[in-house]
């Protein structure tokens, strides 16, 4: 299996912090946010990672991870023209993938759980999709799953009036259909190509399961998220002294 970490878009939310630089070099604990999906993806013993993000910072990006011989993987970079959404950046990994499933995982995403099960349970799923539900007290800002059993039936993107509390995590596993998938997309009213769409195609497949996250999750894309993200890293860190 191999890694693709999605770190383009524009940061906006966090502006100006992102003024002059991609929001994923901004620190997070002691290290840039960048290197903790990059540790996670490690840590489970996937190290053929691919890096996507925008023109304007990927000079930044490439000095900071190198080839990663430094963090024990292997890096490939590509560049996301423009800020088209996370279906659009993912579909520039399918040469990358060469027919292999891909865990993809959101770079503003931060959390305290190994990926290693997960890897093992989909390797074991064979083909399909699975992604991660994480209980939120704010889920109107995510993609959020409406559960029926042990089935998600549906996920909505930003509802405004969320099914449940359980967000979708940016943590995702795939098989190389999902590049079909996306070739068949149209921009959302937002006008970008949406995960959660990718995601309801297979839950109309039928081959999608899911997760949950037991450990703490947070994006790191708004100030608070960004601020709540810093916390809890940085007591983790304490916590390893
Ligand atoms: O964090 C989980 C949420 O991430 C999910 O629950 C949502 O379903 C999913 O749409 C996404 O929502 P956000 O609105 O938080 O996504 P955002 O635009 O902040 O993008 C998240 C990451 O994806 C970002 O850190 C970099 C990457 N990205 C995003 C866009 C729009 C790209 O690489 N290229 C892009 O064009």
């Amino acid at each position: 299996m191999k890694g693709i970490i999605l770190a383009g878009g524009t940061g906006s939310r966090l502006f100006p912090l992102t003024k002059v630089t991609n929001k994923h070099l901004l620190p997070v604990g002691r290290e840039p946010m960048l290197l903790h999906p990059v540790r996670k993806l490690v840590e489970a013993g996937i190290t053929r990672i691919l890096i996507v993000t925008g023109t304007e910072h990927m000079g930044d990006v490439v000095g900071l991870l190198g080839s990663g011989r430094e963090y024990g993987c292997e890096f490939t970079f590509k560049v996301q023209d423009e800020a088209g959404g996370i279906a659009q950046a993912l579909a520039l990994g399918e040469n990358f993938a060469g027919g292999d499933g891909v865990c993809v995982l959101l770079g503003d995403n931060i959390f305290a759980d190994g990926i290693g099960d997960d890897v093992a349970a989909f390797e074991a799923q064979g083909s399909g999709a699975r992604v991660f539900l994480k209980q939120v007290p704010d889920p109107g800002r995510y993609g959020v799953a409406r559960v029926e059993g042990d089935r998600v039936v549906e996920i909505i993107e930003k509802p405004e009036d969320p099914p449940s509390d359980l967000a979708v995590t940016g943590i995702y596993f795939y098989d190389a259909e999902v590049f079909d998938i996306i070739r068949g997309l149209k921009p959302s009213a937002r006008g970008e190509y949406e995960i959660t769409d990718v995601n309801n195609a297979y839950i109309e497949r039928g081959t999608m399961s899911f997760g949950t996250m037991a450990g703490w999750w947070t994006d790191a894309g708004t100030f608070p998220s960004f601020h709540l993200a810093n916390e809890l890293v940085m007591a983790l860190e304490v916590g390893d002294e």
